[in-house]
């Protein structure tokens, strides 16, 4: 019996009962991992404490949400205050408007934006309306991107691409082209064959393994959308707020039409997604303007822009501003985690880190991926979820299994990152004698 086993019964049974009600014993499959997941009774800043008492550093942090770590006193107070005054009502309020214009201030191409309760409906409400603002069909998606589990983007998010998944049609993919990701040469061939309405993509591919585009490849999405008049649709679902004040968008100099929101921009602890743009797109979402139902881009929602989520994505957002140093932080920390780890993995012959800022990926590849496709099909799975479990041994939880890596908050400390290099030294080692 493993450590973890050994100190995880509670746990263990949780799983066996949670079995018989929910599929898999999870709630969101990536949330499995072998033997058995542990179960959360609780969370502070970088850590989690499980059931059997257990503590763990916690690099999930809440699917990347938690910027700030677990339970960052000002939104958990933000959120106090709101309790007593009103969670939920379903009419306008005032701060939906104050979190409006603070994201316009933060990301000046949002100059409106929408609020929905995930990142996969803010894509597809984007996706809606650059069709119903170009009046075409076709979506440029790139392999390995995920943008969640919206029917016309959920296709080629692991190999094979080209084959559809379980429960979706072929009409409802059919508009959907899919290219590979950094290969601007590919994409510029599509957009001579088919008409595109727009092209979407991750400015840093997360679960396909914390990949960043080149910034030529933004660069050159940009012009093509320029030229073609197409709308291009930065999915800055995690890039959003974490990588600056102003998401990817500011950190590449690339500025796109449409941009896609979620996680953090709820304070980190909401089910919460937006997407905005500029003025000329959003109005199309402008009931005043286009009365008839027919002419309108919809959205809606009923929990949308609740008043718990503004209110506390309103205070992350405007701590966010005021607090450049929380970037430095986290920055620098993962610097030094994917300088350090990419080290060792390459002077074992293992592996190699790839990301940007607080976002860290880890492959074992026999080449440093720079797109997805290789990143998913020349690793070894085994090995990689070897190392998500020896994590595991040491507590400490990557985010996910077969593809392990670290969202870095600001609650995490030099310390933690100092044993998460030694820790991953000692697997170095073990696994070249296995
Ligand atoms: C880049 C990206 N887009 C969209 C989504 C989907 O967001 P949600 O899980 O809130 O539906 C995710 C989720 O992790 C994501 O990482």
């Amino acid at each position: 019996m493993s450590k973890f086993e050994s100190s995880t019964l509670r746990s263990r049974q949780l799983f066996e009962i949670a079995k018989k009600y929910l599929p898999g014993g999870v709630s969101y499959s990536i949330r499995y991992f072998e033997p058995y997941p542990f179960y959360v009774s609780k969370a502070y800043g970088q850590k989690l404490i499980d059931v059997d008492g257990n503590e763990y550093t916690d690099y999930w942090i809440g699917h990347g949400a938690k910027i700030m770590g677990h339970n960052y006193p000002p939104v958990i107070e933000a959120i106090r205050r709101q309790i007593e005054l009103g969670i939920h009502v379903g009419l306008p309020h005032e701060w939906e408007i104050r979190l409006a214009e603070q994201i316009h201030r933060m990301v000046p191409s949002i100059e409106k934006v929408r609020f929905t309760n995930s990142g996969t409906e803010a894509n597809m409400y984007a996706v809606r309306l650059a069709r119903a603002y170009t009046k075409r069909a076709a979506i440029v998606k790139f392999e390995g991107n995920w943008h969640g589990g919206y029917d016309t983007l959920h296709v080629a998010v692991v190999p094979p691409y080209e084959k559809v998944y379980a429960g979706l049609t072929y009409g409802a993919v059919k508009d959907t082209v899919i290219l590979p990701y950094n290969d601007l040469e590919a994409v510029e061939k599509a957009v001579e064959k088919t008409e595109i309405a727009g092209i979407i993509v991750e400015p840093v591919a997360g679960a396909g393994g914390m990949i960043p585009a080149e910034r030529e490849f933004l660069k050159g999405l940009r012009e093509i959308c320029d030229k073609i008049g197409a709308l291009l649709i930065f999915d800055e679902v995690i890039t959003g707020f974490r990588l600056s004040t102003g998401g990817a968008q500011k950190i590449y100099g690339v500025t796109p039409d449409i941009t896609t929101l979620g996680k953090i921009v709820g304070g980190g602890e909401f089910a919460v997604g937006a997407f905005g743009g500029r003025d000329e797109y959003m109005e199309l979402l402008n009931q005043l303007k286009y009365r008839n139902y027919h002419e309108r881009a919809f959205q809606g929602g009923t929990f949308s822009a609740n008043m718990l989520m503004t209110s506390a994505g309103y205070t992350l957002l405007s701590e966010l501003e005021r607090r450049p140093e929380i970037y430095n932080h986290i920055n620098t920390l993962g610097e030094k985690l994917r300088k350090d780890i990419g080290e060792i993995l390459e002077r074992h012959n293992l592996g190699y880190t790839t990301g940007i800022g607080s976002l860290v990926g880890v492959h074992f590849t026999p080449i440093k991926p720079r797109d997805v496709k290789t990143a998913q099909t020349m690793k070894d799975k085994e090995k990689s979820r070897k190392y998500f479990q020896h994590l595991l041994e040491s507590n400490i939880i990557a985010l996910t299994y077969e593809n392990p890596q670290f969202f870095i908050s600001s609650a995490h400390t030099i310390n933690d990152i100092e044993r998460l290099i030694q820790v991953t030294e000692e697997f170095a080692k073990n696994i070249k004698k296995q």
